[in-house]
Protein backbone atom coordinates (compact mmCIF):
# COMPACT_ATOMS: atom_id res chain seq x y z
CA UNK A 1 0.00 0.00 0.00
CA UNK A 2 1.16 3.59 -1.00
CA UNK A 3 0.67 6.08 1.39
CA UNK A 4 0.81 9.71 0.14
CA UNK A 5 -0.24 13.44 2.05
CA UNK A 6 -2.28 15.81 0.13
CA UNK A 7 -4.09 19.22 1.07
CA UNK A 8 -8.03 18.81 1.78
CA UNK A 9 -9.87 18.92 -1.49
CA UNK A 10 -12.58 17.00 -2.57
CA UNK A 11 -11.67 13.77 -4.03
CA UNK A 12 -12.51 12.61 -7.42
CA UNK A 13 -11.74 8.92 -7.42
CA UNK A 14 -11.85 5.60 -5.46
CA UNK A 15 -13.07 5.65 -2.22
CA UNK A 16 -13.66 8.78 0.04
CA UNK A 17 -13.33 8.88 4.10
CA UNK A 18 -14.63 12.22 6.26
CA UNK A 19 -15.01 12.65 9.97
CA UNK A 20 -17.66 12.66 11.76
CA UNK A 21 -17.23 14.05 15.68
CA UNK A 22 -19.51 12.60 18.13
CA UNK A 23 -23.04 13.65 18.54
CA UNK A 24 -23.20 13.91 14.51
CA UNK A 25 -21.41 16.94 13.75
CA UNK A 26 -20.40 17.31 10.48
CA UNK A 27 -15.96 17.86 9.96
CA UNK A 28 -15.41 20.49 6.93
CA UNK A 29 -14.57 17.29 4.77
CA UNK A 30 -17.68 15.92 5.21
CA UNK A 31 -19.41 19.10 4.85
CA UNK A 32 -18.06 19.39 1.35
CA UNK A 33 -18.89 15.73 0.88
CA UNK A 34 -22.49 16.66 1.68
CA UNK A 35 -22.65 19.87 -0.60
CA UNK A 36 -20.85 18.20 -3.53
CA UNK A 37 -23.10 15.41 -3.09
CA UNK A 38 -26.98 17.28 -3.05
CA UNK A 39 -27.16 16.48 0.44
CA UNK A 40 -26.04 12.98 0.93
CA UNK A 41 -23.94 12.60 3.91
CA UNK A 42 -26.81 14.48 5.77
CA UNK A 43 -29.49 12.18 4.29
CA UNK A 44 -27.35 9.08 5.43
CA UNK A 45 -26.61 10.31 8.85
CA UNK A 46 -30.45 11.07 8.83
CA UNK A 47 -31.35 7.48 8.16
CA UNK A 48 -28.88 5.49 10.30
CA UNK A 49 -30.18 5.34 13.60
CA UNK A 50 -27.16 3.67 14.91
CA UNK A 51 -25.00 5.59 13.65
CA UNK A 52 -23.76 8.60 15.78
CA UNK A 53 -20.24 9.95 15.69
CA UNK A 54 -18.75 7.53 18.24
CA UNK A 55 -14.42 6.88 17.55
CA UNK A 56 -14.76 3.61 15.70
CA UNK A 57 -17.80 3.76 14.37
CA UNK A 58 -18.27 3.42 10.61
CA UNK A 59 -20.82 4.30 7.78
CA UNK A 60 -20.07 3.23 4.13
CA UNK A 61 -22.62 5.01 1.54
CA UNK A 62 -22.98 4.67 -1.80
CA UNK A 63 -21.30 7.80 -4.04
CA UNK A 64 -23.68 9.66 -5.89
CA UNK A 65 -22.91 9.00 -9.59
CA UNK A 66 -21.99 12.95 -10.29
CA UNK A 67 -18.98 12.75 -7.89
CA UNK A 68 -16.76 10.10 -9.32
CA UNK A 69 -16.52 8.43 -6.20
CA UNK A 70 -16.87 4.37 -5.81
CA UNK A 71 -18.06 5.53 -2.06
CA UNK A 72 -18.18 7.72 0.59
CA UNK A 73 -16.90 6.72 4.16
CA UNK A 74 -18.19 8.42 7.36
CA UNK A 75 -15.99 7.55 10.05
CA UNK A 76 -17.10 8.43 13.81
CA UNK A 77 -14.23 10.81 15.58
CA UNK A 78 -15.81 10.86 19.40
CA UNK A 79 -15.22 13.75 20.72
CA UNK A 80 -12.23 16.44 19.49
CA UNK A 81 -10.83 17.07 22.64
CA UNK A 82 -10.22 13.00 23.28
CA UNK A 83 -9.03 12.46 19.70
CA UNK A 84 -5.47 11.96 20.20
CA UNK A 85 -3.24 9.61 18.28
CA UNK A 86 -4.11 5.83 19.03
CA UNK A 87 -7.87 7.34 17.91
CA UNK A 88 -6.68 8.48 14.42
CA UNK A 89 -4.55 4.70 14.36
CA UNK A 90 -7.74 2.91 15.48
CA UNK A 91 -9.46 4.74 12.52
CA UNK A 92 -6.87 4.05 10.03
CA UNK A 93 -6.75 0.46 10.68
CA UNK A 94 -10.46 0.20 11.25
CA UNK A 95 -10.59 1.51 7.34
CA UNK A 96 -7.75 -0.09 5.67
CA UNK A 97 -9.64 -3.70 7.35
CA UNK A 98 -13.01 -1.99 5.57
CA UNK A 99 -11.73 -1.02 2.52
CA UNK A 100 -9.60 -3.82 1.64
CA UNK A 101 -12.74 -6.14 2.31
CA UNK A 102 -14.88 -3.79 0.01
CA UNK A 103 -11.92 -4.29 -2.54
CA UNK A 104 -10.94 -0.55 -3.22
CA UNK A 105 -8.14 0.34 -4.73
CA UNK A 106 -7.76 3.92 -3.74
CA UNK A 107 -8.55 5.86 -1.00
CA UNK A 108 -8.33 9.57 -0.20
CA UNK A 109 -8.93 9.97 3.98
CA UNK A 110 -9.35 13.79 5.11
CA UNK A 111 -8.40 14.14 8.72
CA UNK A 112 -9.09 17.14 10.81
CA UNK A 113 -8.72 17.78 14.72
CA UNK A 114 -10.66 19.43 16.94
CA UNK A 115 -10.22 23.09 18.28
CA UNK A 116 -8.29 21.31 21.84
CA UNK A 117 -6.90 18.60 20.26
CA UNK A 118 -4.04 16.49 21.91
CA UNK A 119 -2.37 16.71 18.88
CA UNK A 120 -1.34 18.65 15.13
CA UNK A 121 -3.54 17.90 12.02
CA UNK A 122 0.03 16.63 10.70
CA UNK A 123 0.40 14.29 13.61
CA UNK A 124 -2.81 12.89 13.39
CA UNK A 125 -2.37 12.46 9.73
CA UNK A 126 0.31 10.58 9.92
CA UNK A 127 -1.07 8.29 13.25
CA UNK A 128 -3.95 7.49 10.97
CA UNK A 129 -1.27 6.57 7.96
CA UNK A 130 0.37 4.33 10.24
CA UNK A 131 -2.94 2.49 11.95
CA UNK A 132 -3.59 1.45 8.37
CA UNK A 133 -0.41 0.31 7.31
CA UNK A 134 0.18 -1.40 10.80
CA UNK A 135 -3.44 -3.51 10.14
CA UNK A 136 -2.65 -4.19 6.35
CA UNK A 137 0.28 -6.09 7.54
CA UNK A 138 0.23 -9.64 5.85
CA UNK A 139 2.15 -12.97 5.87
CA UNK A 140 1.33 -14.79 3.13
CA UNK A 141 4.79 -15.99 1.28
CA UNK A 142 3.97 -19.62 1.42
CA UNK A 143 0.55 -18.92 -0.12
CA UNK A 144 1.05 -19.56 -3.27
CA UNK A 145 -2.31 -20.08 -5.27
CA UNK A 146 -4.37 -16.78 -3.95
CA UNK A 147 -6.40 -15.68 -6.22
CA UNK A 148 -6.27 -11.59 -7.07
CA UNK A 149 -9.91 -11.09 -5.02
CA UNK A 150 -8.08 -13.07 -1.97
CA UNK A 151 -5.56 -10.43 -1.93
CA UNK A 152 -5.34 -7.03 0.00
CA UNK A 153 -6.94 -4.71 -2.75
CA UNK A 154 -6.02 -1.14 -1.36
CA UNK A 155 -2.92 0.28 -3.12
CA UNK A 156 -3.02 3.84 -2.77
CA UNK A 157 -3.90 5.84 0.56
CA UNK A 158 -3.75 9.58 0.26
CA UNK A 159 -4.41 11.19 3.86
CA UNK A 160 -4.96 15.10 3.50
CA UNK A 161 -4.87 17.49 6.44
CA UNK A 162 -4.13 21.22 6.78
CA UNK A 163 -0.32 20.21 7.66
CA UNK A 164 0.53 17.81 5.19
CA UNK A 165 4.56 19.25 5.47
CA UNK A 166 4.03 17.95 9.56
CA UNK A 167 1.86 15.10 8.03
CA UNK A 168 4.98 14.04 5.90
CA UNK A 169 7.71 14.80 8.39
CA UNK A 170 6.10 12.89 11.44
CA UNK A 171 5.22 10.06 8.96
CA UNK A 172 9.00 9.38 8.41
CA UNK A 173 9.38 8.69 11.77
CA UNK A 174 6.01 6.05 11.82
CA UNK A 175 7.65 5.03 8.69
CA UNK A 176 10.31 3.21 10.17
CA UNK A 177 8.02 2.18 13.06
CA UNK A 178 6.13 0.45 11.08
CA UNK A 179 9.08 -1.27 8.79
CA UNK A 180 10.60 -2.54 12.54
CA UNK A 181 7.21 -4.09 13.40
CA UNK A 182 6.99 -5.82 10.07
CA UNK A 183 10.39 -7.07 10.74
CA UNK A 184 9.64 -8.75 13.81
CA UNK A 185 6.41 -9.83 12.66
CA UNK A 186 7.98 -11.88 9.82
CA UNK A 187 10.70 -13.34 12.18
CA UNK A 188 7.79 -14.56 14.58
CA UNK A 189 5.91 -15.70 12.02
CA UNK A 190 8.19 -17.72 10.39
CA UNK A 191 8.68 -21.74 11.20
CA UNK A 192 11.29 -23.39 12.83
CA UNK A 193 12.46 -24.93 9.88
CA UNK A 194 13.14 -21.85 8.32
CA UNK A 195 14.12 -19.45 11.19
CA UNK A 196 16.59 -21.57 13.66
CA UNK A 197 19.04 -20.04 16.10
CA UNK A 198 22.05 -19.55 13.45
CA UNK A 199 19.41 -18.33 10.99
CA UNK A 200 17.13 -15.99 13.41
CA UNK A 201 21.30 -14.52 14.21
CA UNK A 202 21.85 -13.94 10.41
CA UNK A 203 18.60 -11.86 10.59
CA UNK A 204 19.80 -10.02 13.48
CA UNK A 205 22.56 -9.41 11.34
CA UNK A 206 21.28 -7.03 8.91
CA UNK A 207 20.89 -4.69 11.34
CA UNK A 208 24.67 -3.95 10.43
CA UNK A 209 23.22 -2.02 7.65
CA UNK A 210 21.59 0.74 10.01
CA UNK A 211 24.74 1.03 12.11
CA UNK A 212 24.50 -1.50 14.36
CA UNK A 213 27.34 -3.18 15.87
CA UNK A 214 26.43 -6.96 15.73
CA UNK A 215 28.38 -10.09 17.08
CA UNK A 216 27.43 -13.64 17.03
CA UNK A 217 28.91 -15.83 19.93
CA UNK A 218 28.37 -19.58 18.85
CA UNK A 219 28.88 -22.94 21.17
CA UNK A 220 32.29 -22.82 21.65
CA UNK A 221 32.19 -19.31 22.99
CA UNK A 222 29.30 -19.82 25.08
CA UNK A 223 30.88 -22.65 26.83
CA UNK A 224 33.72 -20.90 27.31
CA UNK A 225 31.85 -18.34 28.92
CA UNK A 226 30.20 -20.83 31.61
CA UNK A 227 26.89 -20.44 30.07
CA UNK A 228 25.67 -24.19 31.08
CA UNK A 229 22.18 -23.11 31.54
CA UNK A 230 21.41 -21.80 27.99
CA UNK A 231 23.49 -24.76 26.78
CA UNK A 232 21.71 -27.31 28.36
CA UNK A 233 18.63 -26.36 26.73
CA UNK A 234 20.24 -26.30 23.18
CA UNK A 235 22.19 -29.73 23.99
CA UNK A 236 19.01 -31.75 22.42
CA UNK A 237 19.19 -30.03 19.29
CA UNK A 238 20.47 -30.94 15.78
CA UNK A 239 21.14 -27.04 15.43
CA UNK A 240 23.50 -25.14 17.22
CA UNK A 241 22.49 -22.33 20.19
CA UNK A 242 23.43 -18.75 19.10
CA UNK A 243 24.06 -15.56 21.34
CA UNK A 244 23.94 -12.11 19.79
CA UNK A 245 24.97 -9.09 20.75
CA UNK A 246 23.55 -5.74 19.36
CA UNK A 247 25.00 -2.25 20.28
CA UNK A 248 24.01 0.95 19.80
CA UNK A 249 25.85 4.17 19.96
CA UNK A 250 23.75 6.99 19.88
CA UNK A 251 24.23 9.18 22.46
CA UNK A 252 27.61 11.06 21.28
CA UNK A 253 29.39 10.33 24.36
CA UNK A 254 31.57 7.68 24.40
CA UNK A 255 33.05 6.14 27.37
CA UNK A 256 30.28 7.80 29.53
CA UNK A 257 30.71 5.56 33.16
CA UNK A 258 30.08 2.56 33.71
CA UNK A 259 26.52 1.86 35.74
CA UNK A 260 25.57 5.90 35.25
CA UNK A 261 24.23 7.92 32.47
CA UNK A 262 26.75 6.95 30.04
CA UNK A 263 25.67 3.25 30.92
CA UNK A 264 23.32 1.45 28.10
CA UNK A 265 20.09 0.43 28.33
CA UNK A 266 19.71 -3.57 27.89
CA UNK A 267 16.89 -5.31 26.44
CA UNK A 268 17.18 -9.19 26.32
CA UNK A 269 14.90 -11.84 24.77
CA UNK A 270 14.34 -15.04 24.92
CA UNK A 271 14.89 -17.01 21.57
CA UNK A 272 13.48 -20.22 21.86
CA UNK A 273 12.82 -21.01 18.06
CA UNK A 274 11.08 -24.10 18.81
CA UNK A 275 9.55 -25.21 21.99
CA UNK A 276 8.75 -28.75 22.18
CA UNK A 277 9.20 -28.93 25.88
CA UNK A 278 12.23 -31.24 25.87
CA UNK A 279 11.98 -34.31 27.64
CA UNK A 280 9.25 -33.15 29.78
CA UNK A 281 7.41 -32.99 26.19
CA UNK A 282 4.51 -30.91 25.64
CA UNK A 283 1.44 -32.29 24.31
CA UNK A 284 0.97 -32.67 20.37
CA UNK A 285 -2.06 -30.06 20.18
CA UNK A 286 -1.08 -26.79 19.74
CA UNK A 287 2.29 -27.33 19.51
CA UNK A 288 2.91 -25.32 16.40
CA UNK A 289 2.72 -22.45 18.11
CA UNK A 290 5.88 -22.87 19.72
CA UNK A 291 7.45 -21.51 16.94
CA UNK A 292 6.74 -18.11 18.22
CA UNK A 293 8.36 -18.97 21.49
CA UNK A 294 10.93 -16.75 19.95
CA UNK A 295 8.79 -14.02 19.98
CA UNK A 296 11.06 -11.89 22.79
CA UNK A 297 13.96 -12.03 20.65
CA UNK A 298 12.23 -10.61 17.66
CA UNK A 299 10.96 -7.99 19.61
CA UNK A 300 14.42 -6.72 20.96
CA UNK A 301 15.79 -7.58 17.11
CA UNK A 302 13.06 -4.99 16.10
CA UNK A 303 13.41 -2.36 18.88
CA UNK A 304 17.15 -2.35 17.86
CA UNK A 305 16.28 -2.15 14.09
CA UNK A 306 14.25 0.97 14.77
CA UNK A 307 16.29 2.70 17.53
CA UNK A 308 19.08 2.74 14.61
CA UNK A 309 17.03 3.47 11.97
CA UNK A 310 15.15 6.76 13.81
CA UNK A 311 19.41 7.42 14.98
CA UNK A 312 17.99 7.29 18.78
CA UNK A 313 20.10 9.27 20.80
CA UNK A 314 21.09 6.78 23.02
CA UNK A 315 23.05 3.71 24.27
CA UNK A 316 21.39 0.58 23.74
CA UNK A 317 22.66 -3.31 23.93
CA UNK A 318 20.14 -5.64 22.75
CA UNK A 319 20.64 -9.74 23.60
CA UNK A 320 19.05 -12.45 22.23
CA UNK A 321 19.49 -15.93 23.77
CA UNK A 322 18.98 -18.09 20.66
CA UNK A 323 18.33 -21.86 21.34
CA UNK A 324 15.86 -24.90 20.30
CA UNK A 325 14.47 -27.10 22.87
CA UNK A 326 14.00 -30.36 21.68
CA UNK A 327 14.17 -34.15 23.49
CA UNK A 328 16.29 -36.60 22.21
CA UNK A 329 19.45 -38.73 22.82
CA UNK A 330 21.48 -35.72 23.63
CA UNK A 331 18.98 -33.72 25.53
CA UNK A 332 19.36 -33.24 28.93
CA UNK A 333 17.12 -34.80 31.42
CA UNK A 334 14.40 -33.92 34.16
CA UNK A 335 16.70 -33.60 37.36
CA UNK A 336 19.94 -32.48 35.61
CA UNK A 337 22.17 -30.06 37.92
CA UNK A 338 23.49 -27.32 35.60
CA UNK A 339 26.20 -24.50 36.29
CA UNK A 340 25.02 -20.99 34.95
CA UNK A 341 27.37 -18.12 34.41
CA UNK A 342 26.31 -16.62 37.39
CA UNK A 343 28.29 -19.68 39.31
CA UNK A 344 24.93 -20.63 40.72
CA UNK A 345 23.58 -24.37 40.03
CA UNK A 346 20.08 -24.90 38.87
CA UNK A 347 18.44 -28.12 38.89
CA UNK A 348 16.36 -28.54 35.81
CA UNK A 349 13.37 -30.60 37.38
CA UNK A 350 10.92 -29.40 34.34
CA UNK A 351 13.00 -28.87 30.79
CA UNK A 352 9.98 -27.44 29.52
CA UNK A 353 10.51 -24.00 32.01
CA UNK A 354 13.49 -23.67 29.73
CA UNK A 355 13.30 -19.73 28.67
CA UNK A 356 14.24 -18.90 32.03
CA UNK A 357 17.36 -20.94 31.91
CA UNK A 358 18.26 -19.42 28.89
CA UNK A 359 17.54 -15.99 30.18
CA UNK A 360 19.74 -16.55 33.60
CA UNK A 361 23.03 -16.63 31.25
CA UNK A 362 21.79 -14.22 28.42
CA UNK A 363 21.21 -11.45 31.50
CA UNK A 364 24.38 -12.53 33.65
CA UNK A 365 26.38 -11.62 30.37
CA UNK A 366 24.89 -8.62 29.98
CA UNK A 367 25.29 -7.52 33.37
CA UNK A 368 29.01 -8.81 33.19
CA UNK A 369 30.11 -7.07 29.96
CA UNK A 370 27.93 -3.82 30.27
CA UNK A 371 26.98 -2.66 33.39
CA UNK A 372 24.05 -1.18 31.98
CA UNK A 373 22.03 1.71 33.60
CA UNK A 374 18.62 -0.76 33.38
CA UNK A 375 17.63 -4.27 32.08
CA UNK A 376 14.69 -5.35 30.59
CA UNK A 377 13.69 -9.01 29.52
CA UNK A 378 10.96 -10.06 26.91
CA UNK A 379 10.17 -13.51 27.28
CA UNK A 380 7.03 -15.87 25.89
CA UNK A 381 7.43 -17.15 29.41
CA UNK A 382 4.44 -18.90 30.81
CA UNK A 383 1.10 -20.45 30.27
CA UNK A 384 0.44 -18.89 33.74
CA UNK A 385 0.42 -15.34 32.50
CA UNK A 386 -1.89 -15.89 29.89
CA UNK A 387 -4.65 -17.96 32.88
CA UNK A 388 -3.40 -14.24 34.58
CA UNK A 389 -3.65 -12.04 32.64
CA UNK A 390 -5.73 -13.43 29.59
CA UNK A 391 -4.82 -11.77 25.72
CA UNK A 392 -4.98 -8.53 26.60
CA UNK A 393 -2.11 -7.08 29.14
CA UNK A 394 1.61 -8.31 29.70
CA UNK A 395 2.60 -9.51 32.84
CA UNK A 396 5.23 -6.88 33.81
CA UNK A 397 7.45 -7.45 36.95
CA UNK A 398 9.88 -5.33 38.18
CA UNK A 399 12.36 -4.44 41.29
CA UNK A 400 12.17 -0.67 40.76
CA UNK A 401 8.79 1.31 40.97
CA UNK A 402 9.81 4.25 38.81
CA UNK A 403 10.88 1.39 35.80
CA UNK A 404 7.73 -0.01 36.43
CA UNK A 405 5.81 3.33 36.12
CA UNK A 406 7.31 4.58 33.26
CA UNK A 407 7.03 0.90 31.13
CA UNK A 408 2.59 0.70 32.28
CA UNK A 409 2.94 4.83 31.10
CA UNK A 410 4.18 4.17 27.64
CA UNK A 411 2.06 0.68 26.71
CA UNK A 412 -1.13 2.88 27.44
CA UNK A 413 0.53 5.43 25.54
CA UNK A 414 0.78 3.09 22.38
CA UNK A 415 -1.93 0.58 23.26
CA UNK A 416 0.49 -2.23 24.05
CA UNK A 417 -0.37 -2.44 27.80
CA UNK A 418 1.22 -4.05 30.75
CA UNK A 419 -0.12 -5.11 34.21
CA UNK A 420 2.50 -5.71 37.11
CA UNK A 421 2.06 -8.78 39.02
CA UNK A 422 4.68 -9.21 42.29
CA UNK A 423 7.79 -10.12 43.58
CA UNK A 424 8.37 -11.26 46.83
CA UNK A 425 10.44 -13.87 49.43
CA UNK A 426 7.73 -16.31 49.78
CA UNK A 427 7.63 -16.95 46.28
CA UNK A 428 11.52 -16.72 45.64
CA UNK A 429 11.85 -19.41 48.16
CA UNK A 430 9.37 -21.49 46.29
CA UNK A 431 12.88 -21.57 43.98
CA UNK A 432 15.08 -23.51 46.34
CA UNK A 433 16.62 -26.32 45.53
CA UNK A 434 17.40 -29.63 47.88
CA UNK A 435 20.46 -30.08 45.53
CA UNK A 436 21.13 -27.48 43.73
CA UNK A 437 21.50 -23.56 44.37
CA UNK A 438 18.12 -22.99 42.80
CA UNK A 439 15.73 -24.95 40.70
CA UNK A 440 13.48 -24.22 37.73
CA UNK A 441 9.94 -24.68 38.55
CA UNK A 442 8.17 -23.66 41.31
CA UNK A 443 6.23 -25.82 44.16
CA UNK A 444 3.49 -26.34 42.14
CA UNK A 445 1.52 -24.75 39.34
CA UNK A 446 0.25 -21.93 41.76
CA UNK A 447 1.81 -18.78 40.71
CA UNK A 448 3.50 -19.79 37.31
CA UNK A 449 4.21 -16.52 35.86
CA UNK A 450 5.46 -15.22 39.37
CA UNK A 451 7.51 -18.51 40.23
CA UNK A 452 9.38 -17.88 37.45
CA UNK A 453 9.79 -14.18 37.23
CA UNK A 454 11.36 -14.98 40.80
CA UNK A 455 13.52 -17.27 39.41
CA UNK A 456 15.04 -14.73 37.06
CA UNK A 457 15.55 -12.13 39.64
CA UNK A 458 18.02 -14.51 41.08
CA UNK A 459 20.23 -13.80 37.98
CA UNK A 460 19.67 -9.80 38.53
CA UNK A 461 22.53 -8.15 40.14
CA UNK A 462 21.59 -4.82 41.77
CA UNK A 463 20.30 -3.44 38.32
CA UNK A 464 16.94 -1.96 37.84
CA UNK A 465 15.01 -4.82 35.72
CA UNK A 466 12.26 -5.40 34.85
CA UNK A 467 10.86 -8.75 32.90
CA UNK A 468 7.84 -8.96 30.76
CA UNK A 469 6.20 -12.13 30.03
CA UNK A 470 4.41 -11.94 26.79
CA UNK A 471 3.32 -15.46 26.25
CA UNK A 472 -0.21 -14.04 25.87
CA UNK A 473 0.53 -11.30 23.49
CA UNK A 474 2.97 -12.40 20.89
CA UNK A 475 0.74 -13.90 18.86
CA UNK A 476 -3.27 -12.88 18.31
CA UNK A 477 -6.39 -15.38 17.00
CA UNK A 478 -8.04 -12.44 15.93
CA UNK A 479 -7.90 -9.28 14.23
CA UNK A 480 -7.42 -5.84 16.32
CA UNK A 481 -7.83 -2.29 15.03
CA UNK A 482 -3.98 -1.88 14.23
CA UNK A 483 -2.90 -6.11 14.78
CA UNK A 484 -4.16 -8.43 12.15
CA UNK A 485 -4.24 -11.45 13.88
CA UNK A 486 -1.13 -13.78 13.94
CA UNK A 487 2.16 -11.84 15.14
CA UNK A 488 1.52 -9.02 16.77
CA UNK A 489 5.22 -7.61 17.36
CA UNK A 490 3.84 -6.08 20.63
CA UNK A 491 6.89 -4.56 22.54
CA UNK A 492 8.68 -2.99 19.94
CA UNK A 493 6.40 0.14 20.12
CA UNK A 494 6.04 -0.22 23.97
CA UNK A 495 9.73 -0.02 24.46
CA UNK A 496 10.22 2.07 22.09
CA UNK A 497 8.00 4.94 23.24
CA UNK A 498 10.01 4.61 26.72
CA UNK A 499 13.05 4.76 25.60
CA UNK A 500 12.08 8.28 23.30
CA UNK A 501 9.86 9.58 26.44
CA UNK A 502 12.30 9.05 29.39
CA UNK A 503 16.25 8.08 28.02
CA UNK A 504 16.46 10.11 24.72
CA UNK A 505 18.79 13.34 24.36
CA UNK A 506 16.97 16.61 23.66
CA UNK A 507 13.55 15.15 24.69
CA UNK A 508 11.23 17.77 26.31
CA UNK A 509 9.66 15.34 27.99
CA UNK A 510 12.79 13.74 29.43
CA UNK A 511 12.73 13.80 33.24
CA UNK A 512 16.05 12.23 33.78
N1 LIG B 1 7.10 -21.27 25.99
C1 LIG B 1 6.42 -21.79 27.12
C2 LIG B 1 5.35 -20.84 27.64
C3 LIG B 1 4.16 -20.62 26.75
C4 LIG B 1 3.06 -21.45 26.85
C5 LIG B 1 4.12 -19.58 25.87
C6 LIG B 1 1.95 -21.23 26.06
C7 LIG B 1 3.02 -19.36 25.08
C8 LIG B 1 1.93 -20.17 25.17
C9 LIG B 1 7.41 -22.06 28.25
O1 LIG B 1 8.67 -22.46 27.84
C10 LIG B 1 6.85 -23.16 29.06
O2 LIG B 1 6.75 -24.24 28.55
N2 LIG B 1 6.49 -22.86 30.29
C11 LIG B 1 5.92 -23.84 31.16
C12 LIG B 1 6.56 -23.71 32.51
C13 LIG B 1 6.25 -24.84 33.45
C14 LIG B 1 6.90 -26.11 32.96
C15 LIG B 1 6.76 -24.48 34.82
C16 LIG B 1 4.42 -23.56 31.24
O3 LIG B 1 4.02 -22.40 31.20
O4 LIG B 1 3.66 -24.52 31.27
MN1 LIG C 1 8.80 -24.55 27.57
ZN1 LIG D 1 9.29 -21.83 25.99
Amino acid sequence: MKISFAEPELPHTGAAVAGIWGERVLTAAARRLDEASGGAVVRALASAARFSGKKGELLAIVAPANLGLSRIVLAGLGQPEQAGARVFEDLGGALAAHLNGAGEIEANVAVEIGDDAPLGAGEAAAALALGAQLRAYRFDKYKTKQKPEQKPSLARLTVSSAETGAAKRTWRLLEKTAEAVFFTRDLVSEPANVIYPETLAEQARTLEELGVKVEILDEKAMRKLGMGALLGVAQGSARPPRLVVMQWHGAGNPGGAAGGQGAPLAFIGKGVTFDTGGISIKPAAGMGDMKWDMAGSAVVIGLMRLLAARKAKLDAVGIVGLVENMPSGTAQRPGDIVTSMSGQTIEVLNTDAEGRLVLADAMWYCQDRFKPRLMIDLATLTGAVIVALGHHRAGLFANDDELAARLTEAGKAVGEEVWRLPLADSYDREMDSDAADVKNIGGGRAAGSITAAQFLQRFVNKVPWAHLDIAGMAWSSKDASTVPKGATAFGVRLLDRFVAQYYEKDQSSANS
